[in-house]
């Protein structure tokens, strides 16, 4: 069933196979949602990604000839929610494109083509009959280019990537597919996506508080429609943008020939011990995107390596780059890990964590090729320090 609310539509692309969106894991695949409102100048809001065009095509003409769409407003210039307006411009040649100044830009430079382009700013309406559309630039959540899109009369927001998760169901609200899993979805998407740019999101939630919310339509996922799961997903995003983290603690590490994975169940258990909750992960056998999302979840940090031609271990590099782009902010961090003549590659460790805004406790713990008892007796006094950090 497409119908949203009165006039309004999805037809949008459901991506079940879908299993790596550019390097975030994706197992449960990912929905691009677009949406027609059937009003006196119809007008579609965001379209899809290119492969799902025949899909969106094929549920707008369920509900309205292409051929009468007079405005298609682009969000966001990213491909998976601008790629097919080339395709869909040529069913409906005289629709104008409407976006944010930097939409203009960045869908310039994709499609190098002069379309009927209509800017809009905060504060801009656009009539399209019986309701008049508004529109918010969201700078940097996460694009330069992003905007929402809110419809009054129906109380309505379009807020594209903002609110989103990546999966892939029949069903179309988070009420239907079960709001515990659609939040953990978020939160995913929220670690991977949106976690640099709090301050900005900040703004976005200020500027929400202002408008009457009936649903919250993402251009990923589930929607948002009971009111408490609005203020749940609101309030997650006001907590995750401040940077919160709950009392518990992540142990991530790869290792050699097992020393650093004996530091790392060594702190595991220590940790668990002071009544700490705990997740060790090993990188591997977890993908990034789901230790980034663990990672936002903890207010402690502790990361492991052997070194390897005087450098951490290559999916430890991987992971360090990662966690340095996304930049969690406001957490502690203890390092850790087995060595052979040279110490030098832990540098990398307590450097990236601090540019990451992960605070290292102290020095590191460092250990030449095998841990003996009396070695991780001393690295498991670092639980005491860790529940320290965690209550008071
Ligand atoms: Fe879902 Fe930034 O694109």
């Amino acid at each position: 069933m497409s119908l949203i609310k009165n006039e309004i539509h999805w037809v949008g692309f459901i991506d079940g196979n879908l299993r790596n969106f550019h390097g975030y894991a994706t197992p449960a695949g990912s929905t691009y949602n677009a949406f027609i409102v059937l009003d006196e100048k119809p007008t579609l809001i965001d379209t899809v990604k290119s492969y799902g065009f025949d899909e969106m095509l094929a549920r707008i003409r369920a509900v309205i000839d292409p051929a009468n769409i007079r405005y298609i407003i682009s969000n966001h210039t990213e491909m998976d929610h601008s790629g097919t307006i080339e395709q869909l411009l040529a069913y409906c040649p005289q629709a104008e494109v409407v976006c944010s100044p930097k939409g203009e830009e960045g869908l310039r430079r994709h499609f190098k083509k002069n379309w009927k382009f209509k800017v809009v700013n905060t504060g801009d309406t656009l009539s399209i009959g019986r309701r008049s559309l508004q529109f918010f630039l969201m700078p940097m959540v996460h694009w330069p280019d992003s905007m929402a899109t809110y419809s009054p009369a129906d109380r309505i927001l379009f807020p594209n990537d903002a609110f989103g998760q990546h999966i892939a169901s029949p069903e179309r609200f988070a009420d239907e597919y079960g709001i515990d899993r659609v939040c953990e979805q978020a939160a995913k998407y929220y670690a991977n996506i949106v976690m640099p740019y709090g301050n900005q999101v900040v703004k976005v939630l200020e500027a929400l508080q202002a408008l009457p919310l009936e649903m919250i339509l993402p251009s990923h996922g589930l929607f948002w429609r009971r009111p408490e799961d609005i203020r749940r997903i609101v309030d997650l995003y006001g907590r995750w943008a401040r940077y919160e983290a709950e009392n518990r603690a992540v142990i991530i590490y790869d290792s050699m020939w097992h020393s650093t994975e004996k530091m790392a169940q060594a702190l595991f258990y220590a940790i668990e011990k002071e009544n700490i909750p705990v997740s060790l992960l090993s990188l591997q056998t977890s993908g990034l995107s789901d230790v980034i999302t663990e990672v936002m979840r903890s207010k402690c940090v502790l990361v492991g390596s052997s070194i390897l031609n005087n450098n951490v271990l290559p999916t430890v590099g991987a992971f360090l780059t990662y966690v340095r782009g996304l930049k969690p902010r406001n957490r502690y961090g203890v390092t850790f890990g087995s060595y052979g003549w040279s110490t030098v590659g832990f540098k990398m460790l307590t450097d990236f964590l601090r540019e990451a805004g992960i605070e290292p406790m102290d020095d590191g713990h460092y250990v030449r090729y095998i841990p003996d008892a009396a070695e991780l007796a001393q690295l498991c006094a670092v639980a005491a320090e860790v529940k320290k950090r965690l209550t008071t």
